[in-house]
């Protein structure tokens, strides 16, 4: 890889922030299968709901979709090649349902575990630990048909799913995510129809949301059958640092529905076996269909919580009390910045998150699964692709996390999201958060100087000089 040349000076910085993480803490990047893989029709791979969601006109970005994606279905080698150059530790990836079931239960597909049983081979031959999530929202259309997340019997399917992939798989992944963001799944999805399936009906999503969390826990002692010794299986959460644009009483009531809202709703469930006291009625809607013992299910210990964070979420109180999902939020917040995807800069959430979710909820090891930003990336058509916007957010993002670890959290490992440029669900292809560059016409990758940054970050930490 040639590097660009940098000074004593970001490299003496670079070195000072790398220092701060413990010897054995994990640096990696992310992805998601439908985000990446392309080859959407290929070797039996049956129809998820992004496909088609994404063919609904209207849904995403100039209709745009996964179908080729960055086509990292047939660049394995390359790109795993590419995450050797940026001495990534871990590499997270998910694995396309559809690809292994493609009926969603009943026959697998091999031709879909051989494909992820090659790539884990080859993160392994290159040094490179594989962290798999189950499920990143590509739900196989055929269960979508008979109710998807909403129908009780798809919980179980998961679980089903889940023993599938990691009977093949478990002797050699290091760690396991059952689902990502089920938030996004149910409210994006169920709630407001943003995000496939595409319903807008808020009790729905307090309907499915209960079944995705009945799949985690139903997946967790079925993966663990599999899995061998030391294998850790956890949960990725979207989750929000909550803060007051004020003091009043009204603010501070609204700060704690909104906390409900974005944090609680999963929290509280998986580490407390109970929803949040009073939430289906701050949501004005009714509770779950919740038989016996779903609780307990949900609650299957974990061993580690994954937080994807991008912002925070600024509160100011309505004069009556809003519900959960309708507090005002102060948008745009002034001399504040933001990000192209519209998402406000402010790492010390990130930290404070952490902080706050180890203290509430005890949850022993946490990795940030996701962190990372939008930009417009300007590439020069040869070599360089310079975000220095990337460089400074991931720089202050990954201040905070050094912040929590000395402030006791066990923070174990970050993920920058994402390794490539990607279709950004309803954005399509308009946003780029890749470390590297992706030219779609030509599939051609460019590390970013983000890219190279991160590399130099993960060099020195190793005591070493960015290949
Ligand atoms: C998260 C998703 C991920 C990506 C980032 C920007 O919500 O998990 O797939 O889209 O946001």
């Amino acid at each position: 890889m040639s590097t660009i040349p940098r000074t004593h000076i970001q490299t003496q910085v670079e070195t000072d922030l790398a220092r701060r993480f413990p010897a054995h803490f994990l640096w990696g990047a992310a992805t998601a299968s439908y985000q990446i893989e392309g080859a959407a029709r290929e070797d039996g791979r049956g129809s998820s709901i992004w496909d088609d969601f994404a063919a609904t006109p209207g849904k995403t970005y100039q209709g745009q979709s996964g179908e080729v994606a960055a086509d990292h279905y047939h660049r394995v080698e390359e790109d795993t090649d590419l995450m050797v150059q940026l001495g990534l530790g871990a590499y997270r990836f998910s694995i396309a349902w559809p690809r292994i079931l493609p009926e969603g239960r009943g026959t697998v597909n091999p031709a879909g575990l051989d494909f992820y049983d090659r790539l884990v081979d080859t993160l392994l031959a290159k040094g490179i630990q594989p962290f798999a999530t189950l499920y990143h929202w590509d739900l196989p259309s055929p269960l979508e048909q008979v109710g998807g997340w909403l129908n009780r019997a798809t919980a179980y399917a998961f679980a089903d799913y889940a023993e599938v992939v990691t009977r093949r798989l478990g002797d050699r992944v290091a760690g396991w995510i059952t689902l990502n963001e089920p938030w996004c799944s149910a409210y994006l999805g169920y709630g407001i129809g943003v995000h496939a399936p595409g319903l807008r009906d808020r009790q729905a999503a307090i309907d499915a949301a209960h079944h995705l969390l009945l799949g985690h826990g139903l997946a967790v002692p079925r993966m663990r059958a599999q899995l061998a010794t030391g294998t850790q299986v956890g949960i990725t959460l979207n989750l929000n640092q909550i803060y007051g644009a004020d003091e009043r009483a009204e603010t501070v009531r609204d700060m704690e529905l909104a906390r409900e809202f974005s944090n609680g709703w999963f929290l509280d469930p998986i580490y407390r076996g109970a929803y949040p006291e009073r939430f289906f009625e701050h949501m004005g809607l009714n509770p779950p269909p919740i038989q016996e013992d779903d609780l307990a299910v949900i609650a299957a210990p974990l061993d580690f919580l994954g937080v994807n964070n991008y912002s925070r979420i600024l509160i100011r109180g309505a004069q009556t009390q809003p519900l959960a999902d309708r507090c005002e939020s102060v948008s745009p917040i002034p001399n504040a910045c933001y990000t192209d995807m519209g998402w406000e800069i402010y790492p010390s959430g990130l930290r404070d998150l952490l902080v706050n979710v180890e203290r509430d909820y005890l949850v022993g090891n946490l990795y940030v699964t996701e962190n990372g930003a939008a930009f417009p990336d300007d590439w020069d058509g040869g070599d360089t692709v310079s975000d220095p916007q990337r460089v400074s957010y991931l720089h202050s993002y990954i201040t905070a996390c050094a912040e929590a670890i000395e402030q006791g959290v066990p923070l174990r490992g970050y993920f920058v999201w994402s390794l490539m440029d990607n279709f950004e669900w309803g954005e399509g292809y308009s946003k780029r958060f890749g470390i590297i560059y992706i030219d779609y016409p030509t599939q051609r990758r460019i590390i970013k100087e983000s890219g190279r940054w991160y590399a130099s970050l993960l060099a020195s930490q190793k005591g070493g000089k960015p290949s």
